[in-house]
């Protein structure tokens, strides 16, 4: 028997109707509809950007304005020639990678979709989960610019907290969120703070 993750849901089937490679494209869609971090001609930072749903999805509604910079270890699974549109194949852990990131910032939204390969072990995937956006975060605060927002997948796994938390000390606001369009059976969420509040003085954490 195929197990919910196998059979196509209404979103995997919607994905399919309007070309994206993943259902998750609803799960940004929701996400900007509840929060609107998307607006305007941002520049923005995808994170673990492949097969490339939330990428396509931001061009679509950004339709030639802003810019965005993608980053996956794999490669993308469709074509995005878009002249506002930069994707590098390598790893956030790499200094390189995120020097050639920087270059092309400040950014107005760091998104990360990122996701460890997981193992089945839920305690181990969680940690991996909570190491990436703790990665995720303090680059974030390198590379976002003064009033710019930023959202991060997790595993939940009691860390949500203290990362709500230390977003707090950054952002004027920062909350957890976990779209209808998650499978029901998924113990992902999202981080989404608004309001970035600049680089640390001395004294910030
Ligand atoms: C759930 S997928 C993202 C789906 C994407 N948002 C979309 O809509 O098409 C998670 C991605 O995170 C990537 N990833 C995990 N760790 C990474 C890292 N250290 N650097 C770059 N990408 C990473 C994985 O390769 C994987 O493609």
């Amino acid at each position: 028997m195929k197990s919910s993750y196998e059979k196509p849901d209404f979103w995997s089937l919607k994905a399919k109707k309007e070309g994206y490679p993943a259902r998750s494209v609803y799960k940004l869609a929701e996400i900007d509809a509840k929060f609107h971090v998307v607006g305007g001609a941002p520049r923005v930072l995808d994170i673990g950007a492949a097969p490339g749903s939330w990428s396509l999805w931001l061009l679509r509604k950004l339709a030639g304005r802003g810019f965005i910079a993608a980053v996956d270890l794999q490669g993308l699974t469709i074509e995005l020639p878009f002249d506002n549109f930069h994707f590098i194949k390598g790893d956030l852990y790499d200094p390189a990678v995120r020097g050639e990131l920087q270059a092309l910032g400040p950014y107005n939204l760091v998104l990360s979709d990122a996701a460890p390969a997981t193992t089945g072990n839920r305690i181990v995937d969680q940690g991996a989960s909570e190491s990436i956006v703790e990665a995720v975060m303090d680059y974030a605060f390198s590379c976002l610019a003064p009033g710019g927002a930023f959202i991060a997948k997790i595993f939940q796994g009691g860390a949500e907290k203290a990362l709500l938390d230390a977003l707090r000390k950054r952002f004027s606001s920062a909350r957890g969120f976990k779209p209808e369009a998650c499978r029901s059976e998924s113990f992902e969420t999202y981080l989404v703070a608004t309001g970035f509040r600049g680089p640390a003085h001395s004294g910030q954490a």
